[in-house]
């Protein structure tokens, strides 16, 4: 089946076209955040300008037409509203003006899926770290298989974490990628490091860190920031790999681009004989294809979406997601 997928869930309008299975397009533009962070009106109208170029480029990589594609994929949640409204949008106008079917698809499940087919691991337990979400998850369910989670942050995403310290220390972007690059070469300073069984909670390290600017250098303070951060995500996944007997571990989501925390998870996977995964940067990043490729899988097995029931859902959390 020749699938189309929208992603619009934050900074990224993201068009992806996947056939049988495979990813035969993936394009994007980005809206760029500054110092200022992302302004959820402003990204919306940044979407709807410039979601034609995305989609017909797209379908150029693709050598195809939009009259090719049978079916239409695009991010319910979670996400910004504003932005998720424009691909939901966009998706429900072609899949009528076409007349294909539609399926609206979760944007985590999006990123944790096309990692696992990435890393060719089967029943792996997941890290999923991006801007939103920090999350630890294992397939469960026989009749409907779904992520569970097992553990999570009691309070923001570690990307939302990093972003913001960038911001606070005015590094230009404003992303956790300029920490990462901030930090080589840094020394440790002393961090709260907090742990609760399987969750973590970042806030008290973000202040913290906030408050030693100009008391430490910025590459110091990247460095232990993302250190401890690391530590506390790589000691709630060593715990869950344990727990469930498993012996794959694999790491996806916009922070899954991060070298550091990589090397850190691969460390854990080979002191417990596991294997470790993870996707290519571009599949980390938010992007079009993950939704083609979830979208895909539902509609060829009989999902199906109307119009008239058509949602975006800001809080939509990956354990209510069946996975097809
Ligand atoms: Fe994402």
């Amino acid at each position: 089946m020749l699938v189309l997928g929208i992603e619009s869930s934050a900074h990224t309008f993201g068009v992806g076209i996947v056939k049988d299975g495979k990813i035969i397009a993936n394009e994007k533009s980005m809206y760029d955040v500054g110092t200022t962070g992302m302004i959820p009106k402003k990204v919306a109208e940044f979407h709807i300008s410039n979601s034609n170029n995305v989609i017909r480029k797209a379908l150029k990589t693709a050598g195809l037409s939009i009259r090719d594609i049978e079916g239409i994929g695009y991010t319910k949640g979670p996400g910004i509203g504003n932005c998720l409204q424009v691909g939901q949008i966009i998706a429900k106008t072609l899949a009528v003006r076409l007349g294909i079917p539609m399926a609206d698809v979760n944007h985590g499940l999006g990123h944790i899926e096309i990692a696992r087919l990435m890393s060719r691991l089967e029943d792996p337990v997941v890290l999923y770290v991006s801007g939103g979400n920090s999350q630890i998850l294992k397939a469960t369910g026989k009749r409907y298989r779904h992520y569970t989670i097992l553990g999570e942050t009691f309070d923001i995403g570690v990307g939302n974490m990093l972003d913001s310290f960038a911001r606070s220390l005015k590094l230009v972007p404003s992303w956790g990628s300029t920490v990462e690059k901030t930090a080589i070469g840094g020394r440790y300073v002393d961090m709260p490091y907090t742990v609760k069984g399987m969750d973590f909670s970042f806030t008290g390290l973000l202040t913290h860190s906030i408050k030693q600017i100009n008391k430490h250098t910025k590459q110091d303070i990247c460095y232990s920031i993302q250190e401890t951060a690391f530590s506390m995500l790589c000691e709630a996944t060593e715990r869950a790999l344990l727990l469930t007997n498993s012996d794959e571990i694999c790491v996806c989501g916009g922070v899954a681009q991060n070298t550091r925390l990589k090397e850190m998870l691969s460390k854990i996977a080979l002191s417990h004989h596991s294997k470790f995964g993870f996707s290519e940067n571009q599949f980390n990043a938010d992007n079009g294809a993950m939704i083609a490729f979830v979208a895909e899988r539902m509609l060829s097995n009989g999902y199906k979406i109307k119009i008239k029931d058509c949602r975006i859902e800001q809080r939509y959390r990956v354990d209510r997601a069946v996975v097809f």
